[in-house]
């Protein structure tokens, strides 16, 4: 099938499932070809691992084009930004010789911040809801995205004038320090701790921050390859995911467009990127997960470990009514399908092609979480392989069964397969067409 794009060079990358489906490998891998990459959405929720000659670098805010001397790393104005972190993560990709320069690095003025209240509310908010928890991860994520809707929160753009940082700073901060104290019982926040810290790394972002929807239009327009770098997965979605077990962003590819700041037209092209299983971190149905040997086998060969929090993920067999969804949701007509190398010795495999929902057989996914949870998988089987795939980067290497098996779940989802991915490392990968198109 013809990929189907626009114009311009842009492409967006987004997860299919609920996350860590090898966004910052692939986007790694891609950003050799691209100029500038783009996070739109989310905050340093996201945990992005990328292996070079050996070396790990997991990034958080940072686009996972950063490796790459060549490219532009842009943070639009739909991510929630937490300046100190992102100062720490600057600071500690350029000790190790990355993003030197400091035009490498844009943050959008309009970009909200995550503030040391919101961390505590996220927090205390999860211990309080014990048993009925989201997992999240903590990062205030939730609180601040609340603010921004609310019309109370700081953008990157308040940063820069101390005098007026500090006026917002003080009509919330009363607010959150009694509902921290009243309704959460917790302590209460130290104001002047709080606005030393962010004045300290505004003036550390200050070369930083520019107008991004103005330089994307311009680098797109001008023919640029812009690599838009999705965070979370389709299922964790605040509108289209496993509500209310989401995150609290848009993070399928319609939210390109508000999140860059950016014209539709101006996007076109879509990858999905999905496990050839799956996972899922923190709460929420989870239709095909395997709490046996098989869920074992998945976690420790694919070292199933969240990169942000470092829990265990919960891990399961492939759900082709999920992806199929996330496909047509994002509009993919190419899938980068990865960790195909962590099925290896499992026989049979089993795909979910649909699910068993109070005695009837259905395609889709229920949108109330409890009927979700209720959902038993419809497996079909196929064949697995015994030879160790790890690390091979041709189709025709690959055994006969591995081919079956994504050409299989081609036809499930709807999506051509245009990467697989072999192992965790840059090179570990089968380029079956150019995703740019
Ligand atoms: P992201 O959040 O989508 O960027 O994914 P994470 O980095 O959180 O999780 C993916 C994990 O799988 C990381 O540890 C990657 O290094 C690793 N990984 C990515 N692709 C492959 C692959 O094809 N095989 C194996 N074995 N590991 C992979
Ligand atoms: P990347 O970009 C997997 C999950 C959390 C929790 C829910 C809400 O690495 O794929 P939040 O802190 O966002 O309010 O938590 O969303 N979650 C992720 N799970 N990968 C991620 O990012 C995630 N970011 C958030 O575990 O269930
Ligand atoms: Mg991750």
């Amino acid at each position: 099938m013809a990929v189907a794009g626009n114009a311009y060079n842009s492409l967006v990358v987004v997860g299919l499932q609920w996350g860590d489906e090898g966004k910052g490998k692939v986007v790694d891998l891609l950003s050799a070809e691209a100029d500038v990459v783009v996070r739109f959405q989310g905050g340093n929720n996201a945990g992005h691992t990328l292996v070079v000659e050996g070396e790990q670098t997991i990034l958080h805010l940072i686009p996972s084009g950063a490796l790459h001397e060549g490219t532009v790393c842009v943070i639009g104005g739909g991510v929630v930004v937490d300046p100190p972190t992102l100062v720490g993560e600057l600071e500690a990709l350029r000790a190790t010789g990355y993003m030197l320069d400091d035009s490498r690095l844009l943050v959008s003025r309009e970009a909200q911040l995550i503030l040391p209240y919101h961390k505590a509310i996220d927090r205390a908010r999860e211990r309080r809801r014990g048993k009925g928890k989201i997992g999240t991860t903590g990062r205030g994520i939730g609180p601040a995205y609340e603010d921004k809707a609310a019309r109370t929160g700081l953008r990157m753009v308040d940063l820069g004038d101390e005098a007026a940082l500090r006026e917002k700073l003080r009509a919330n901060f009363e607010e959150k320090n009694a509902y921290l104290e009243a309704m959460l019982g917790e302590e209460v926040l130290e104001y002047e701790d709080m606005v030393e810290e962010l004045v300290e790394a505004g003036r550390k972002l200050a070369p930083h921050v520019a107008d991004t929807s103005e330089y994307l239009h311009d680098a797109i327009i001008s023919g640029n390859r812009v690599l838009f770098e999705g965070a979370q997965g389709v299922m964790l979605d605040v509108d289209l995911g496993t509500y209310p077990y989401v995150t609290s962003s848009n993070t399928s590819a319609g939210a390109v467009c508000s999140g860059a700041g950016l014209a539709p037209a101006l996007v076109g092209r879509v990858m999905g990127i999905s496990k050839a299983y799956t996972t899922r971190v923190g709460a929420g149905p989870f239709p095909t997960e395997l709490d046996d040997e098989t869920g074992n086998h998945l976690r420790e060969e694919g070292a199933e470990f969240g990169a942000t929090t470092g829990r265990p993920r919960r891990c399961g067999w492939f759900d082709a009514v999920v992806v199929g969804r996330s496909v047509r949701l994002s509009g993919a007509m190419a899938v980068a399908l990865t960790k195909l190398d962590v099925l290896t010795g499992l026989d049979p495999l089993r795909i979910c092609t649909a699910y068993r929902l109070d005695g009837e057989e259905i395609r889709s996914v229920p949108a109330a979480a409890d009927a979700l949870e209720r959902c038993q998988p419809v497996y079909e089987e196929m064949e697995g392989w015994t030879e160790d795939i790890s690390g091979l980067s041709s189709m025709e290497d690959l055994p006969a069964a591995v081919r079956r098996y994504t050409e299989r779940l081609e036809e499930l989802v709807g999506a051509e397969v245009a990467l697989v991915s072999t192992g965790p490392g840059r090179e570990e990968t089968i380029m079956v067409s150019d995703p740019f198109g």
